[in-house]
């Protein structure tokens, strides 16, 4: 990955970019592989998925204080919506061999999911709800005392 260590507190959507994953294509299907901190610029602590998401449905809505994740879709397609609190992106994932490195402190939306499509989600750190905020208010209230 280009994002240095040093650089994921700066809470900009600018670092949240694609990482390109190995691929090895084979007529037989093709092969795609993670190694924590080679592909990825943290240590992968925990790894969780959505799937079976009914057709309108919106997760995420969220931002982390610390959590560094990496977002793939493992089959089908969704949206990734990205927020820094001044700029907005969106990222339509729909190849497995593509991850979305999130950095702390990025409000992050998935929807528009296709039927039958997973999400994969390579987390830094443990489940733990006190990293989360929930309200895009207080999100945005924040971020100052961040930077
Ligand atoms: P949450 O991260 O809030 O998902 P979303 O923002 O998409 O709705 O997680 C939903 C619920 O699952 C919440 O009650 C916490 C629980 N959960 C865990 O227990 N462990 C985990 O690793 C994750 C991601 C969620």
């Amino acid at each position: 990955m280009n994002n240095k260590k040093s650089d994921i507190k700066t809470f900009d959507i600018d670092h949240c970019q694609l990482v390109d994953l190995p691929k090895i294509s084979d007529p037989r299907g093709n092969l795609t592989f993670i190694e924590s901190s080679k592909h990825t610029n943290f240590d992968i602590k925990r790894v969780y998925y959505l799937y079976d998401v009914p057709g309108g449905a919106d997760r995420g809505g969220h931002a982390h204080k610390e959590l560094q994740q990496i977002i793939i879709a493992m089959s089908g397609s969704f949206n990734v919506e990205i927020d820094d609190g001044r700029k907005k992106k969106l990222h339509h994932m729909n190849r497995s061999y593509y991850g979305l490195y999130i950095c702390p402190m990025i409000w992050r939306s998935i929807n528009n999911f296709s039927s039958g499509s997973v999400c994969l989600v390579l987390a830094s750190r443990h489940y733990d709800e006190s990293d989360y905020i929930r309200d895009y208010s207080e999100y945005l209230k924040n971020i100052p005392l961040l930077k």
